[in-house]
């Protein structure tokens, strides 16, 4: 079973015109696995990773995240579900500024009750996996972008998450930084067989995935085995 099975998943976005953004889409993502999503803009990559990552309801179809039915849980449920579960990273690295890198790294284990030196410890193990261990006390907002994305990886991937969800981590960085992520996202797939849904327009990137999923107007076009 993968850790991600979807099902005739349909998205009908209401509206004086209603738009289908996603028609009837079909998905399994083995444990371990980096995928991409890609296609032009507007084919329904974001809507897709929103409903796979709990962000979002489907209007019809089923999912199974980790072999639980997740459109059955309740919010309440599901907000704790994506909390130990699942971690986000989005173009927008969402960092408090007036905080630390650290202390945005340990945020997420805070608000599942950790006690603090139990979370200061995991924080600071993230922040040397992400290769920013002298970089801890740095204000975020005195950090490079690429800096900065690489403490959002830290504070998704610091509750253990099963599943790294990232829309378009890479869209504000150069191409250097970009490559340092990308190489890092890599390592973590690697080293911690974690399991990562990515999307970027980036054909580049695919060297560092092990398959894409081509979208293209709601629907899956074609599927990409990688080099990985
Ligand atoms: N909240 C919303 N309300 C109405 N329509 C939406 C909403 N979100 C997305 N859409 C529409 O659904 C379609 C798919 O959007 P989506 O954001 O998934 O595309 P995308 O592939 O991620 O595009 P991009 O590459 O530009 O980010 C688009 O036509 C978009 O306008
Ligand atoms: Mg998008």
């Amino acid at each position: 079973m993968g850790i991600i099975e979807a099902t005739g998943l349909r998205k009908t976005f209401a509206g004086e015109v209603p738009v289908e953004a996603l028609k009837d889409i079909g998905l399994v993502i083995e444990e371990g696995e980096f995928v991409g999503i890609m296609g032009p803009s507007g084919s329904g990559k974001s809507t897709l990773l929103h409903m796979l990552a709990l962000l979002d309801d489907p209007t019809t179809g089923q999912i199974t995240v980790d072999g639980i039915d997740v459109l059955a849980l309740s919010s309440i449920q599901k907000t704790s579900f994506r909390l130990h579960k699942l971690g986000y990273v989005f173009q927008e690295y969402a960092l408090l500024p007036e905080l630390n890198a650290l202390e945005n790294v340990y945020l997420p284990l805070m608000m599942l009750g950790a006690p603090a030196k139990d979370y200061g410890k995991a924080a600071m193990e993230m922040m040397e996996t992400v290769g920013l261990g002298k970089r801890a006390s740095h204000l975020v907002s005195q950090m490079s972008g690429g800096e900065q994305q690489r403490v959002a990886i830290a504070r998704a991937l610091v509750n253990h998450s099963k599943i790294l969800f990232a829309d378009e981590p890479c869209a504000n960085l150069d191409t250097r930084n970009s490559e340092i992520v990308m190489k890092l996202l890599r390592q973590l797939c690697d080293e911690r067989r974690q399991t990562i849904v990515m999307v970027t327009h980036e054909p580049e990137h695919r060297q560092y995935m092990d398959r894409v999923v081509w979208i293209k107007d709601g629907v899956m076009d074609h599927e990409e085995m990688c080099g990985q």
